[in-house]
């Protein structure tokens, strides 16, 4: 069976910044309690005509450009996302038409911060089983719509964005080594936005009470995310003969510096080999490994035949790594 290879990156974030300084103007907060808890200086946020698909849109097109393809060169497309243009039709249908992708399936998937490594594993199985020869993996987030602007715990945390990969089965031994997925749906209530679905319709009394605002334990979270990463790169690297020495870069979801830092010290990862870009972005969930991933091929930071690690931890609660060979 022929790996899964990733051909081409794209990124896009909105236009507007929303520094820390402009959030001390809305909430009691300072840039310098944002800065030590968390390494974010600022963060995009979408404009009022700007919904998921448009962020995923412009990555995708990217991305698509990058590889010297059009949207009906596509089989598959998926959208990882937890906050999609609307409940029905799918993000990803709406994507679809507007690339252009005729040819393609399109679906949306779930799985928070880690959405991003759920989507790839998805569309790596559906590439190496044969059933689909080139897939558009986008990860995608207006994460600002779902935040409480009066909530300093949350709201000095998220960004919007969109990054994208295509997918196309490998010829040699580059390409996805091994995805791991993990899910401990008991800890949902750790990250949850509990309002618009079918548990509590949205109502006038919903919106009241907030309940379609994220709401997160943060610190829970934080703890549970520091214990489970460790293990859960050098499980990878063990069951692959690798050590951290190998690895070329890591590219962490960007949930939080001091995470990814304990993370990197944790398995002896020099901070060079870390890309970091939180202090840009926020927190925007499913977009920020392949933000990250696009920088860091556009950075020229991987080259052929290099290893690099990706990691997320996330909403469900969900968490996963893969290894590449670029
Ligand atoms: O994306 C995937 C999942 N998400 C994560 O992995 C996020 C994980 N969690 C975190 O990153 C951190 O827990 C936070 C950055 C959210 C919070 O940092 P913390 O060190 O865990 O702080 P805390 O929640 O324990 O709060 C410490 C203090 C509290 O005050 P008291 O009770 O000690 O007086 C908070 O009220 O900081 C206060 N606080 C703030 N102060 C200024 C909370 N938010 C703010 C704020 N500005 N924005």
């Amino acid at each position: 069976m022929p790996r899964a290879r990733i051909v081409a990156t794209g990124a896009y974030v909105p236009e507007k910044i929303l520094s820390n300084r402009d959030l001390e103007k809305m909430v009691e907060t300072t840039d310098e309690w944002i800065t030590d808890r968390t390494g974010i200086k600022e963060r995009h946020i979408a404009s009022s005509k700007e919904a998921c698909s448009d962020l995923a849109y412009n990555a995708s097109k990217e991305a698509l450009k990058t590889a010297g393809l059009k949207g009906k060169d596509l089989d598959l497309l998926i959208v990882a996302t937890v906050t999609a243009d609307m409940p029905l039709p799918a993000t990803a249908c709406i994507l679809q038409d507007r690339l252009g992708a005729h040819n393609a399936a399109a679906f949306d998937l779930n799985a928070a911060c880690s959405g991003f490594l759920f989507a790839l594993a998805t569309a790596e199985a559906y590439i190496t089983t044969g059933m689909y020869k080139r897939v558009l993996v986008a990860g995608a987030e207006v994460l600002s719509r779902a935040t409480d602007w009066e909530d300093r715990s949350t709201c000095v945390l998220f960004g919007d964005g969109a990054g994208a990969a295509i997918l196309e089965p490998a010829e040699g031994e580059e390409g996805i080594i091994s995805i791991k997925l993990y899910s401990d749906g008991s800890k949902g209530d750790l990250l949850e936005v509990p309002g618009g679905g079918s548990r509590v319709p949205c109502s006038a009394e919903s919106v009241k009470e907030g309940l379609h605002f994220i709401k997160m334990k943060g610190n829970e979270t934080f703890k549970f995310a520091v214990k489970t990463l460790e293990g859960l790169v050098t499980g990878m690297l063990e069951e692959n003969g690798l050590r951290s020495s190998d690895l070329a870069l890591l590219i962490p979801h960007q949930a939080n510096l001091r995470i990814i830092k304990a993370t990197a010290e944790r398995i002896g990862l020099p901070l060079e080999k870390v890309l970091v870009n939180i202090h840009k972005y926020g927190n925007t969930s499913a977009a920020s490994i392949p933000i990250a991933m696009d920088e860091a091929v556009r950075g020229g930071k991987i080259k052929n035949g290099d290893y690099v690690l990706l990691e997320a931890f996330g909403g469900g609660l969900t968490w996963a790594s893969a290894l590449l060979k670029w």
